[in-house]
């Protein structure tokens, strides 16, 4: 059977031969046995609403057997046999070419070289999921190898409801991923819920199809890290000779030691799992690798004293690194972690002191114990990390939930007003409870002020074509346009333009695509829309071969509420509040996107944010030209126009300078208040 055939056969109708669990392979963990006898059997019965009625014994048992060995049933039997990536967009079956371009965006996400657990459908993050199972993986591309353009698939996390009649500039595809009844919403829920087949964590960009590989967030690690170090810079000096110390190699968190060669610092990196440090190191990635503190510290040092540009992982605990460095008096400059405590309990953070296998055995047998150690591990972390703070390290919190998962533990991360570090049990006692932490995080000091509030956020394209000749186009393009605007940008924005026209001038030298020909940079509106429609042209020239897809991350101006990310820094109380989220989905909607996508989780964990995005597919024509403009003004402008509401002064500045540039904007202004005037009221 042609690659054709399979995809149009959906679920097939002979049953394919068993699949060897393949041991190469990076797999997901075994998730928590978290269901009871009744409920498994609806997790089976769930299970084979797929398949035909003559197949249910066999498959039964099968299901069965998966669910007690991996704790989920991913229908390992069904993964398609042919190679999983991201094919020029005309080997496609189908109708249409947005549908298509929607296929090849769902292989990259699976492809094994890009995808963290590929044959569980896991792209990044531990359980950022494209599909539950391999059963909707076959049945979604079936449905968009038939669609047509006044159909739109109905997309309810990873399950295809199906193909519903709509019309032209409808969305091709909506999706929702992990949305539930608000109460129902704690991380057990997930295991519960995921378990029995009915919803699943997509993170952000995985289960909307948006993932492109680590190149994403090696750029946003390299913005982050370069300002992270103009905050520190005492003279305006760079990064020379200072020392980053973090933890994690794994999906996104391997990006650290990348970034910290590229913004010319000294990067040392905890990581725990040896296959993790193998793989970053292998790539090149990270340059050297220790497991002897002692020789780690003497390695730093040189390096201290050189002004060395390395990357360095440490393969052990973050706990002992923070510690080690602590007793042996090395500052550290800037500090961070990222390992996964949006997911704590279930393979995100391993706790100190017991070696990698005991813990990924512990979280299995005894969940309970296994929490108390990840507890006593971050009050460990947290109390080393205090006392380099205390000589003047500059810590953030680098959206993992590090913060709030170590205030849960009881760490010492509150200052009381003497400024001494405490836990939230002894602020009580003392009657000064606050809900901030010791620590902001890196959305509070850097992203947020810096970029989002300007508008500047995580765009990206894909150039469908497959043809690295098309991707090296687009570079040029994107490069020429942002030289063109930043002639006449305010000082406001001058630096973020800089970092990125540099950021593109190298990204051809830096190598960074993997999977799928696809690029990143951060840009306000006037830089999307002028990218974008340049890009449109050159397709209509016939410069560039084929369609280009657009998109962005979720985590960006508008996408994303998140109080302790995204939206950490807003502070009129709306941080708790997921409007602007869902806002901006709805509105991307029916201003042309192709597909659109609004996510329960994502980064700090099930129940803590709400976020979405969209993809859109550029061909070139007036259509296109129409929907690039309406789509993208607003999908940044929405963000910004309520971060000016919260009173943030970047996005007043910003939302002003829009409604010049566009007279039919019209946007509330807040009316600032007076502290002398609150201050006697109560
Ligand atoms: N890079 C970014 O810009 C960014 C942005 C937002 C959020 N995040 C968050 O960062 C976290 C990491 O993401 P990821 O994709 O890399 O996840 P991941 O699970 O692939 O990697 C985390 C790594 O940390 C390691 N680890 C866990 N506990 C450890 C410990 N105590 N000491 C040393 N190593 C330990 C794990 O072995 C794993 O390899 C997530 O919570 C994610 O949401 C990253």
């Amino acid at each position: 059977m042609t690659f054709q055939e399979e995809i149009k056969q959906g679920i097939p109708e002979v049953l394919p031969g068993l699949k060897a669990y393949d041991e190469n392979i990076n797999h997901a963990p075994k998730r928590k046995d978290i269901l009871s006898k009744e409920e498994k059997e609806l997790a089976i019965r769930n299970a084979l609403r797929y398949f035909d009625k003559k197949f249910h014994e066999v498959l039964a048992k099968e299901f069965a057997e998966e669910l007690e060995k991996y704790g989920r049933i991913y229908m390992y039997r069904f993964r398609p046999s042919y190679k999983m990536f991201a094919r020029p967009i005309q080997e496609y079956p189908g109708k249409c070419n947005q549908a298509k371009a929607i296929m090849h965006m769902i292989q990259n996400n699976l492809n094994e070289i890009v995808a963290q657990h590929p044959h569980e459908l896991i792209t990044y993050g531990g359980n950022g999921a494209v599909f539950q199972n391999w059963g909707q993986y076959l049945l979604t591309m079936q449905y968009l190898s038939d669609m047509t353009e006044s159909q739109t698939l109905a997309m309810y996390s990873g399950h295809p409801m199906g193909l519903f009649p709509s019309h032209k500039n409808a969305p091709r595809v909506v999706v929702t991923n992990g949305m539930m009844i608000p109460n129902y919403s704690k991380q057990e829920d997930w295991e519960k819920y995921n378990a029995l087949g009915v919803t699943q964590y997509g993170q952000m960009t995985a289960g909307s199809y948006m993932y492109i590989g680590p190149q994403g967030i090696v750029h946003g690690t390299t913005i982050t890290v370069l300002n992270a170090g103009r905050k520190i810079a005492k003279h305006g000096e760079n990064l020379a000779g200072k020392l980053f110390v973090t933890s994690g190699l794994g999906g996104m968190s391997g990006a650290q030691p990348k970034a910290g060669n590229i913004a010319g610092c000294i990067t040392v990196c905890a990581e725990v799992n040896p296959k993790a440090v193998h793989t970053r190191h292998s790539q090149k990635w990270v340059d050297e690798v220790f497991v002897n503190l002692d020789d780690l510290v003497t390695r730093i040092k040189k390096a201290k004293e050189n002004k060395e540009v390395v990357s360095i992982a440490y393969q052990g605990n973050a706990v002992e690194l923070w510690e080690k460095l602590e007793t042996e008096n090395v500052y550290i400059n800037l500090g961070s972690d990222q390992t996964s405590l949006h997911n704590p309990w279930a393979g995100g953070y391993y706790p100190v002191g017991l070696t990698f296998e005991e813990s990924n055995k512990l979280m299995v047998d005894n969940p309970a114990l296994f929490k108390e150690k990840v507890q006593e591990s971050l009050r460990r972390q947290v109390d080393a990390i205090n006392k380099h703070t205390a000589k003047g390290t500059y810590f953030f919190d680098y959206g993992n939930a590090f913060l709030l998962e170590s205030s849960r533990a009881g760490a010492a991360i509150y200052k009381d007003s003497k400024g001494d570090f405490c836990n939230k049990e002894t602020l009580s006692s003392l009657g000064e409870e606050t809900e901030r932490w010791a620590y902001h995080s890196y959305v509070q000091d850097i992203m947020g002020p810096m970029c989002f509030d300007y508008g500047f956020g995580p765009f990206r394209w894909v150039c469908t074509s497959t043809d690295p000749i098309d991707l090296e186009k687009t570079d040029k393009i994107a490069c020429e346009v942002l030289e063109e605007i930043k002639k006449n940008s305010p000082n406001e924005i001058q630096q973020q333009m800089a970092d990125n026209i540099q950021w593109i001038k190298g990204a051809q030298e830096n190598n960074l695509v993997v999977g799928s020909q696809a690029r990143i940079l951060y840009a306000d509106a006037e830089g999307r829309m002028k990218i974008a429609e340049a890009f449109n042209n050159a397709i209509k020239n016939g410069d560039i071969t084929e369609s280009i897809v657009l998109g962005r991350d979720h985590h960006d101006v508008s996408g994303t509420d998140s109080p302790f990310r995204e939206t950490s820094n807003i502070y009129d109380g709306s941080q708790f509040t997921a409007d602007m989220a869902i806002q901006n989905v709805i509105g991307d909607s029916f201003r042309g996107a192709t597909w659109v996508s609004i996510h329960n989780g994502g980064g700090v964990g099930w129940g803590e944010v709400i976020n979405g995005g969209f993809g859109m597919v550029l061909d070139g024509s007036i259509e296109a030209e129409k929907r690039l403009k309406s789509m993208l003004f607003w999908d940044v402008n929405n963000g910004i126009a309520r971060r000016n509401w919260a009173r943030n002064e970047g996005s007043t500045f910003a939302i002003k300078r829009a409604m010049e540039i566009n007279p039919e904007l019209k946007v509330t202004l807040p009316n600032k208040v007076d502290d002398s005037i609150l201050h006697q009221l109560f």
